[in-house]
């Protein structure tokens, strides 16, 4: 599939917790399945900058919270909840697709720095 990564089978994952794995070489995501549906997110909290993610608690409306000090990131939109938007934060999320039992991210595009 152009333009996507394949992660893993859809079978692999564990429903409703997180696991983690390496995309484009070096980005870390973190990949939740809940109830047939597949979200990959970075695994770097925006918080602090911890690589723990793909441990966090998902809550029933598809928030993510943060292990180390519970920040809640949405698993749709990576936004932290409405009473929380002061905090400007916000959890990358990632282009998933799931074809033929195979789960598929899409990277994003690396930006080039010329000095
Ligand atoms: S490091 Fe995630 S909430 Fe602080």
């Amino acid at each position: 599939m152009k333009g996507f990564e394949k992660i893993c089978r859809l079978s692999d994952l564990p429903e409703r917790r997180g696991r983690k794995f390496t995309i484009e070489g070096d980005t870390d995501i973190a990949v939740f399945k809940i109830q047939g549906e597949v979200f990959a997110v970075s695994n770097i909290c925006p918080h602090n900058k911890s690589q723990v993610m793909y441990d966090g608690y998902v809550d029933e409306e598809l928030y993510l919270s943060c292990p180390v000090h519970g920040w809640k990131f949405s698993l749709k939109t990576g936004e932290t909840p409405p009473e929380c938007r002061n905090t400007l934060s916000k959890l990358k999320t990632y282009q998933v697709v799931i074809e033929n039992g195979e789960v598929w991210v899409k990277p994003e595009k690396k930006k080039m720095w010329f000095w």
